[in-house]
């Protein structure tokens, strides 16, 4: 789905652009993909992990996101650099096609200054103008305040959890909180 470009203002001051990502922010995806798996074990993939993300294959997938009347993909430029992205993804199948899911995650440099908000606001808004979707639902990892704090801001309320989800490397047990939110 094609979204207008919007621009705010961050809470430092500077300016911030949110739009779909373009074939231009391909280096810059890569990047913030590589740059915050290492930063946080909050996020389902390790560094070299990332190795499997190429500029052929992000190229392809924007151009999916794009095309896609289900799919919702943002990225927020920074000064000219990606700071992060979300998307939003709505099933298909007749039986599950009420809910949609969300990902959403930036890099350590521009937490806490109001991006995952406005992230939020488009993801909701274009869920509730999706006719017949009534839930959106998404998971945090076991320690993630600041990511369960924003959730449940934006009125996602937890209705389970996945017991020992996630295995880290040093053998670190978390589970995993789902969240659900009713439009
Ligand atoms: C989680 C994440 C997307 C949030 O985005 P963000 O841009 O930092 O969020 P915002 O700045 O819009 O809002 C964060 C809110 O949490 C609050 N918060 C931050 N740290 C907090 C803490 N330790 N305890 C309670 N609340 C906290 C902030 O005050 C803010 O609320 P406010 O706007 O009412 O003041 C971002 O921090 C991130 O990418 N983290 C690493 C990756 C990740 O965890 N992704 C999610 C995987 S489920």
């Amino acid at each position: 789905m094609i979204m207008e470009d919007k621009w705010f203002t961050l809470k430092d001051g500077r300016k911030a652009l949110i739009r779909n990502p373009k074939e231009e922010d391909i280096e810059g995806m890569l990047n913030y993909l590589k740059v915050s798996a290492g930063e946080t074990e909050f996020i389902l993939r390790y560094p070299e992990e990332c190795s499997k993300y190429t500029y052929e294959g992000e190229k392809k997938l924007f151009a999916d996101w794009e095309a896609s009347e289900n799919d919702l993909a943002l990225v927020c430029l920074v000064d000219g650099e990606v700071a992060g992205n979300c998307q939003v993804r709505i099933n298909t199948n007749l039986k599950t096609r009420h809910r949609g899911s969300i990902g959403i995650a930036l890099m350590k440099k521009y937490w806490n200054l109001g991006i995952g908000s406005i992230f939020f606001e488009e993801m909701i808004a274009f869920a509730k103008e999706k006719p017949g979707v009534t839930q959106l639902e998404l998971e945090f990892i076991e320690g993630n305040i600041r990511a369960r704090a924003l959730y449940e801001k934006m009125g996602f309320r937890i209705y389970g959890v996945r017991p020992n989800a996630i295995k880290l490397k040093d053998g670190r047990l978390l589970n995993e909180y789902l969240m659900i939110k009713e439009l």
